[in-house]
């Protein structure tokens, strides 16, 4: 298992692509596991530590469908302890009031429920009137990506925003092999340093 899950809610395929991106080309081999909301659950976002979710924005300002299924499932997780990054597709002149909003809601709903969000992205160079992801301070709660109208930003975008979140993600730890032999008995940690000074004080 790889340290880092990347789970993707997509309706057309741009934002699976660039989940896949992430993990094929801008992160180290082996470093994250691959997930479709649609067919996720529970166990498999709560089996990681780190965790980068994406998702597009459909409707008017609305989650994509595997999205919205989803959302019960985090009742069944324990997000405290978690580190979060977040990026979303959207249209920002077909959708110029309602840009990336399905990214921003899924930040409020992440971190209601104490998840620790990294991979705030500036609002500069992108040109729209609201988004439910702007945090109103110049940045975004997480990358916005626009492959309807700005995909030449798009190579440039992610490696910046993968190189800024890798550190927090711990992206560099090498996947989790299972151990070859099983440990038959439990080691014991050697006596620390202060308890054998105490006792050897305690003999003379
Ligand atoms: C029916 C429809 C509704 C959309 N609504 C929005 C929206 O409200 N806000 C937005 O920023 N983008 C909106 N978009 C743009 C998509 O989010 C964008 O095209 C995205 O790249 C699609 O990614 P996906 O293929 O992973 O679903 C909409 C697109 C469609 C087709």
């Amino acid at each position: 298992m790889a340290s880092i899950g990347i789970f993707f809610a997509s309706e057309t395929g741009n934002t699976a692509e660039i989940a896949r991106l992430i993990q094929q080309q801008y992160l180290p081999a082996g470093a994250a596991d691959l997930y479709d909301l649609e067919i996720a659950d529970a166990a498999d976002v709560d089996a990681y530590d780190s965790l980068i979710f994406g998702t597009s924005t459909m409707g008017c300002g609305d989650y994509p469908t595997s999205l919205e299924a989803f959302l019960p499932e985090f009742d069944e997780i324990d997000l405290s302890g978690k580190t979060v990054a977040l990026f979303g597709l959207g249209d920002q002149y077909g959708y110029p009031g309602e840009l990336a909003d399905a990214l921003g809601m899924l930040y409020e709903e992440l971190r209601a429920r104490g998840a620790e969000l990294v991979g705030f992205w500036p609002t500069v160079g992108y040109d729209f009137e609201a988004s439910r992801a702007d945090l109103g301070d110049g940045y975004f709660c997480g990358l916005v990506l626009d492959q309807d109208n700005q995909p030449q930003l798009t190579p440039h975008r992610l490696s910046a925003w993968v190189e800024a979140i890798r550190g927090d993600l711990q992206a560099d730890r090498a996947p989790i092999e299972p151990l070859a032999q099983p440990l038959v008995e439990p080691l014991r940690p050697a006596p620390s340093r202060s308890v054998a000074a105490a006792s050897s004080r305690r003999a003379a």
